[in-house]
C-alpha cells in the first residue's frame, strides 16, 4: 500500500478517504506519509465500505479512496468508482483478504484503477513469509510503482525519486509461483466452507457474520472471537481480526464510525493498540 500510495503522489496534508474497520496497516500507510485517513462508516451487513456514506466524506484535500474488500468479499466498486469517476479520484483496492474473490465476475485486484494484496500466510494466496503485490492497468502508475519499489530508479543505480525496497525475495516468489497453478480450485471450497460455517452460526441466533453481497464470490473468510457468548477460533488462535484501526491517538481527531464501533464491541474486537503508542 505505501508503494501506491508513493506512486499516487500522495503526501503530507493529503486526505484519503477509508474505513476504520480494517487492518491498522490499511490506515498507518497514509499516517507514514503524514496523510490523514478520512473514515466512512461501513456497512453493517457485510463489514465493508458503505457506499451510500462516501460522497460526504469528499473535499478538496482528498487524494485517494481506499476502500478495503474485507473478509474475504470486494467492496461496493461500482457505487464506489461511479462516485470517485466524478471526482476524477483514484480507488485503491485493499484486497489483502480478498485476493481470488470476484464480483459480477471481474476478480477483485482488477476492479478499480489500483489495488494491492498481501502473501502473508494467512492470507488467501499465502506464500511462507511476508510479501505482497500491486495490481493495475494503468501504464503510468505501473512505470511509478515499479521506481518506488526499486527503490526510486529510473534505471541500475540512477535514482530520480524517493523509495522503497518492495522487492518479493526469490525465494518467496518461487514458493507463490508454485502455489499459483492451484490457487483457484482452493478458494472455491474455502468460500463453501465458510458459508457453511455461517449458515450454522446464523441457525444458532448469531447474526453477526458477515453477508455475502449480490454478484460477489469470497475468497476467505475469519470470524469474530466473540459473539453472544459463543467462541470462534481462526485455526488453532483465539486473537480477534480484524482490529480496527481508528482508535490510536494519531488518528484520535476522526470521530469513530457507529457501525464499525458496534461491529467491534459486538463481536469484542480489541481495539487497536491495547498499549498507548509513541511517536505519532
Ligand atoms: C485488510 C488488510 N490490509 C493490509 C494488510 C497488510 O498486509 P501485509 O502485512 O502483507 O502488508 C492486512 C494483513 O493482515 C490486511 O488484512
Amino acid at each position: 500500500m505505501l508503494i501506491v500510495l508513493m506512486a499516487a503522489g500522495v503526501q503530507a496534508g493529503d486526505e484519503v478517504i477509508t474505513k476504520p474497520f480494517s487492518f491498522v496497516a490499511t490506515s498507518e500507510t497514509n499516517a507514514l506519509l503524514s496523510a490523514m485517513p478520512v473514515y466512512v462508516d461501513i456497512d453493517p451487513a457485510t463489514y465493508n465500505l458503505d457506499s451510500a456514506k462516501l460522497e460526504q466524506a469528499i473535499s478538496e484535500r482528498t487524494k485517494a479512496i481506499i476502500p478495503v474488500s474485507l473478509y474475504g468479499q470486494p467492496a461496493d466498486f461500482p457505487a464506489i468508482n461511479a462516485i470517485a469517476d466524478r471526482y476524477c479520484l483514484p480507488v485503491i483496492e485493499d484486497g489483502a483478504q480478498s485476493f481470488g474473490s470476484a464480483q459480477h465476475g471481474r476478480r477483485s485486484c482488477g476492479l478499480s484503477t489500483v489495488s494491492t494484496t498481501s502473501f502473508f500466510p494467512s492470507k488467501p494466496l499465502g506464500g511462507y513469509g511476508d510479501s505482497g503485490a500491486c495490481f493495475t492497468d494503468d501504464p503510468g502508475l505501473a512505470g511509478r510503482m515499479r521506481r518506488v519499489s526499486r527503490p526510486g530508479q529510473a534505471r541500475r543505480y540512477f535514482h530520480t525519486e524517493h523509495g522503497v525496497n518492495g522487492r518479493i525475495d526469490t525465494l518467496h516468489a518461487a514458493i507463490l509461483l508454485g502455489k499459483w497453478p492451484n490457487f483457484a480450485q482452493e478458494v472455491e471450497p474455502r468460500g463453501r466452507i465458510g458459508a457453511a460455517y455461517s449458515h450454522k452460526l446464523q441457525a444458532a441466533g448469531i447474526t453477526t457474520t458477515p453477508q455475502l453481497a449480490v454478484g460477489n464470490t469470497i475468497a476467505y473468510r475469519s470470524q469474530c472471537r466473540w459473539s453472544n457468548g459463543l467462541r470462534c477460533r481462526r485455526g488453532s488462535k483465539s486473537e480477534a481480526f480484524p482490529q480496527l484501526s481508528t482508535t490510536p491517538p494519531c488518528f484520535a481527531n476522526n470521530q469513530l464510525c457507529a457501525a464499525s464501533m458496534t461491529a467491534v464491541v459486538r463481536g469484542a474486537i480489541r481495539p487497536w493498540p491495547r498499549r498507548p503508542v509513541s511517536g505519532c
